[in-house]
């Protein structure tokens, strides 16, 4: 047999690991067309000498990149987020007809949104004029979507579909989505059954759409499954601009709370700066018993500091964490 450390390919893989059993498969295939990779399981003592052997012989991928810091991974986050704000200000002056964007829950998408349209919205306020932008949120039926497209058809209004996912799942809703966001000079949509509905209010079966639409979900479209809403949000994707602002690793996360933390978003609060950080780090320490790492997380546990500065803690413990026997760790699935 040939001696473990001549192989040029190796496939270090631990028992409990479910990203392992997945590969494993592909590795044993490679294998059978003639490649030599040599499988070894990290569980045993030898095999584990042989990674630090070989760690030290090769560097691995990547190890010579200087490190991100703190500071610079802060503004790169900072800028995608500055993009949000500027597409949707574009959105608002009708420089851009529409966009879509998705990301984790409560990373602060809506918020971004909303401040750049209540921005504009601040301008019809004063001419007392009727608002030109609307956050819509929650569940939208194809009708209730076809009326308020209508509402805001004209050119310089701009509806904003916010966890309006039951859009994506409803054949008619959606082709009416697709037809207000479509990059054809006119934007025809037609309700083409009889609605007892739109005669009484007064509405057409069909009119031109010229207003503005963004749409703000927490479905990764790059990811979804289901290979008939993959070819639909591939047609969304296709007529509008498409902005993903998933964070992925923690440390970003954490690097996002302690960004918005930074300009002030726990000043209501009226905390020390001491107590400010207690209470991030505190989420830092507990981020894999915390249900999610986001902003909201934060404003949760500082509400529950207001109601009971002594015992904030043991409340978070109680309201915000999983149960222990929830607790696994993602990667290997062994209990934590
Ligand atoms: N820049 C900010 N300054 C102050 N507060 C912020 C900021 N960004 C977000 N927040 C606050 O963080 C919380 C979560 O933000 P937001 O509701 O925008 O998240 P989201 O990404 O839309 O989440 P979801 O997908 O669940 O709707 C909100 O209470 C919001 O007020
Ligand atoms: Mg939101």
């Amino acid at each position: 047999m040939k001696n473990k450390t001549e192989s040029n390919l190796y496939f270090f893989y631990t028992v409990g690991c479910g990203w392992c059993k997945k590969v494993m498969p592909i590795i044993d295939e490679l294998n059978k067309e003639g490649h030599d990779i040599l499988k070894l399981d990290l569980a045993e003592k030898e095999n584990k000498e042989i990674v630090d052997e070989l760690k030290k012989k090769y560097k691995p991928v990547g190890s010579n990149k200087p490190k991100e810091t703190d500071e610079q991974a802060i503004e790169r986050i900072a800028a995608r987020f500055a993009i949000l704000d500027e597409m949707a200000d574009a959105v608002a002056t009708s420089k851009v007809r529409a966009m879509i964007v998705s990301g984790p829950p409560g990373i602060g998408k809506s918020y971004g949104v909303e401040k750049a349209l209540e921005k504009q919205n601040m301008f019809t306020d004063i001419a007392g004029e009727k608002r030109k932008f609307e956050m819509v949120k929650g569940a939208m039926s194809a009708i209730g979507l076809y009326k308020k497209l209508y509402e805001y058809k004209d050119k310089g209004c701009v509806c904003c579909f916010d966890d309006c996912d039951a859009i994506l799942y409803d054949d008619l809703a959606l082709n009416l989505l697709k037809a207000a966001l479509d990059t054809t000079p006119r934007r025809s949509l037609h309700w083409n059954t009889e609605s007892r509905t739109l005669q009484a209010e007064g509405m057409p079966n069909s009119f031109e759409f010229n207003g503005g639409v963004i749409f703000i979900t927490n479905i990764k479209f790059d990811n979804v499954k289901s290979k008939k809403l993959q070819d639909h949000l591939a047609a969304l994707q296709s007529r509008c601009h498409y902005l993903d602002l998933t964070i992925d690793s923690m440390k970003d996360r954490m690097l996002r709370i302690r960004q918005i933390c930074g300009i002030g978003m726990l000043d209501k609060y009226h905390m020390k700066p001491e107590l400010q950080e207690e209470l991030i780090q505190f989420i830092y320490n507990n981020k894999h018993k915390l249900r999610e790492i986001s902003l909201r997380m934060v404003l949760k546990i500082a509400d529950l500091w207001k109601m009971a500065p002594e015992k904030w803690k043991l409340l978070a413990e109680q309201t915000c964490m999983r149960p222990a026997r929830e607790m696994y760790d993602l990667r290997t699935g062994a209990k934590l």
